[in-house]
């Protein structure tokens, strides 16, 4: 079992308040790396919880062609079995290894076990990801000034020397942030994060999103190859032009589910962890990571198609594609040029 690993899960549940004889648990399945499970026990011990662990069987649930479920759907087997959810319904922090893509976060039982008070806390990254990237609470800080920031702002403009521009009305939008650790009952978080997302509300979103070059691609899960150029209207995506691979991929794999929400604006905004390598990507395969470390880049733009239940629209297919080199303005002041943060 590496130390390295358990010292940092013993800091971050530490960042998540875990106390003397508080009930926590480990959620896993049949997917979930043993070390990471191991030394997540292990860690808890180490801070005097009272630990113990449910684990489900293989994630069974509708194919996307990828290897992964859908992210969307959140099929989930805990709201199945009872017995499982009480004892978790119990906890006051519970530890999600699952490997449904983004665990707890989209299953039906997130709901049932934030109303009980639990701190949920997702973790589904390879372990050298997890030592690089221990949170603190500057990150939380920059991360709740940048939520004020958006929550407050009316209109988001995004533009890049790519060909991006694209302009986003944010009244009535929803909006969140991840720092990587939770310690208010009835929160969940993912470690690691860093990183603002608002749901725009419907017809708010219109103009140009041009991917570029070594942008990321979370669905394909890999750096896209040559420019892709969409053009939104109404939120959504009516064109998809460029002969890259990409587009290709994105034209094909985006018409194959037949769905009209496929093609519709999930999530925008923009990563806060300066620990976040953009590199860091290219070096693990995709079921290695669920690649938080693109998405919470410092500086980057995450555009996000597919679901908005916010905004009524569900779809098997989402898209996360954090892209850099762009400048994001909240009514018309600069929160990001060229990639890099302003503070
Ligand atoms: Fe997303």
């Amino acid at each position: 079992m590496s130390e390295r690993l358990i010292r940092t899960l013993v800091a971050e549940f530490q960042l998540c308040g875990v106390r003397k004889s508080e009930v926590c648990a480990v959620l896993s399945d049949a997917g979930t790396r043993d070390d990471l499970r191991t030394a997540s026990m292990e860690a808890l011990l180490r801070l005097d919880a009272h630990a113990f662990q449910v684990v489900l069987p293989e994630v069974v649930g509708e194919p996307t062609g990828s290897g992964r479920q859908s992210e969307q759907v959140g099929q989930g087997q805990l709201h199945r079995i009872a017995p499982a959810l009480t004892a978790l319904q119990q906890s006051g922090f519970i530890i999600d290894l699952t490997t449904s893509f983004g665990g707890l976060i989209h299953d039906p039982a997130r709901d049932a076990l934030l109303e009980k008070g639990a701190r949920i806390l997702h973790i589904a990254e390879h372990p050298d990801i997890l030592c690089r990237m221990l949170p603190d609470e500057d990150l939380r800080r920059r991360v709740e000034e940048a939520v004020g920031k958006l929550r407050a702002a009316s209109i988001m403009r995004v533009t890049s020397e790519a060909g991006t521009d694209l302009t986003i009305n944010l009244r009535g939008a929803v909006v969140n942030g991840l720092y990587g650790f939770t310690d208010e009952p009835g929160r969940l978080d993912v470690f690691p994060a860093g990183f603002v997302a608002a749901y725009p509300a419907r017809d708010s979103v219109n103009g140009k999103l041009v991917l570029n070059t070594a942008d990321i691609d979370l669905n394909f899960m890999r750096l896209i190859d040559g420019p892709v150029e969409l053009t939104i209207e109404n939120d959504y995506i009516t064109r998809i032009e460029g002969d890259s691979t990409h587009a290709h991929l994105m034209r094909d794999y985006m018409a194959s589910w037949g769905e009209k929400d496929a093609y519709a604006t999930s999530h925008v905004g923009w990563g806060l962890n300066k620990k976040a390598r953009w590199t860091g990507f290219a070096f693990f395969s995709p079921h290695e990571t669920e690649g938080m470390e693109a998405r919470a880049f410092a500086g980057n733009f995450l555009f996000s198609s597919g679901a908005n239940r916010f905004a009524g629209r569900y779809s098997h297919c989402h898209f996360d594609l954090p892209m850099r080199n762009c400048s994001v303005y909240l009514d018309d002041v600069p929160v990001v040029v060229d990639g890099n943060l302003v503070e």
